[in-house]
């Protein structure tokens, strides 16, 4: 029996498998466990099942000396230091393929409602700024034949390109390397991991190439936008909205001016939240800490 530390509680039914075989110490406050919390209830524990809130460093690391395996219940491993967790020789898991349809229908969600102006029209509705049927009202974007930019030719990526397809975009996919035509895109979505190499990649030059109309979607990481950059082009209309499922920092602080914004639509990181990919990212993450504690190959290895 190993101990394992679960720093959140996980929906589905995979954790009475695990807790069958080994001894766990799950995390029962609100919200992520504070750094210090986690490294110390990590000390004695030879399994981390974690979320992309936990950052896993060296300080980590060093506090938990043994520590065989790290259970990322996340596609993305931009919170943890693999680097770090290599050289220890410790494996890294994470949740691929589960969510990708979550995701990427997530990601139609935003692009429609930001295409078609739905939180102002809500808006409208709710206080009072409904009053007649207004033909040069609430005009928005038609999907057919508008230019759509996925950059991130991945798995997401492709789940989106597909269904865009379906709604009669012209779909560009951009994979690492590949040139990005921000300039002509009326719809840009971000699907590319979060590295050293794609952070702040939406920046003020870019922001500045897109078109007055254009719409920028992240359902990727917040990390891949400047954050002030893009607050700046909202409010100077240099594009024309953002539709955004994560932010940098997150969550945005409630007075933040982004969210002031009328073309800006955030929502609280639900990408993957579905009740059947959540359920499944908890099967996968499980099937990685019983791998890793075994010191098998773990079935899903962070890259
Ligand atoms: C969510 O953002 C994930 O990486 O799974
Ligand atoms: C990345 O891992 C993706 O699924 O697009």
């Amino acid at each position: 029996m190993a101990r394992v530390l679960i720093t959140r509680r996980l929906p589905g039914a995979a954790l009475d498998r695990l807790g069958a075989r080994h001894h766990l110490l799950i995390w029962h406050g609100e919200g992520p466990p504070p750094p210090e919390q986690l490294r110390a209830r990590a000390a004695e524990a030879q399994g981390l099942l974690c979320t992309l809130d936990d950052r896993v460093d060296r300080a980590l690391l060093d506090a938990a000396p043994e520590l065989r395996v790290i259970s990322n219940y996340a596609v993305g491993t931009d919170n943890v230091d693999l680097e770090a967790c290599a050289e220890r020789g410790i494996p890294v898991g994470r949740t691929p393929d589960v969510l990708t349809d979550a995701t990427a229908d997530l990601t139609m969600a935003l692009l429609l409602s930001a295409a078609r102006r739905l939180p102002e029209a809500r808006q409208a509705v709710l206080y009072g700024g409904w009053r007649s049927w207004e033909p040069a009202g609430w005009l928005g974007m038609e999907l057919r034949d508008a230019k759509l930019l996925v950059v991130g030719g991945g798995r997401i990526g492709t789940a989106v390109a597909e269904r865009a397809h379906a709604f009669g975009m012209h779909v560009r996919v951009a994979g690492r390397g590949d040139p990005l035509p921000f300039e002509r895109a009326d719809v840009v979505s971000l699907h590319c991991p979060l590295t050293e190499e794609t952070r702040g990649l939406v920046d003020s030059a870019v922001l500045a190439r897109m078109q007055p109309h254009a719409l920028l979607v992240n359902t990727a990481r917040g990390g891949l936008v400047d954050t002030e950059a893009l607050t700046d082009a909202l409010e100077r209309g240099s594009i024309g909205g953002a539709a955004l499922d994560v932010t940098d920092p997150e969550p945005l602080p409630a007075d933040h001016p982004l969210l002031r914004q009328p073309g800006a639509l955030v929502v609280p990181h639900i990408g993957s939240a579905t009740r059947t990919a959540r359920a499944r990212m908890t099967e996968i993450a499980v099937d990685n800490l019983m791998a890793g504690l075994a010191r098998a190959p773990l079935p899903h290895a962070a890259a």
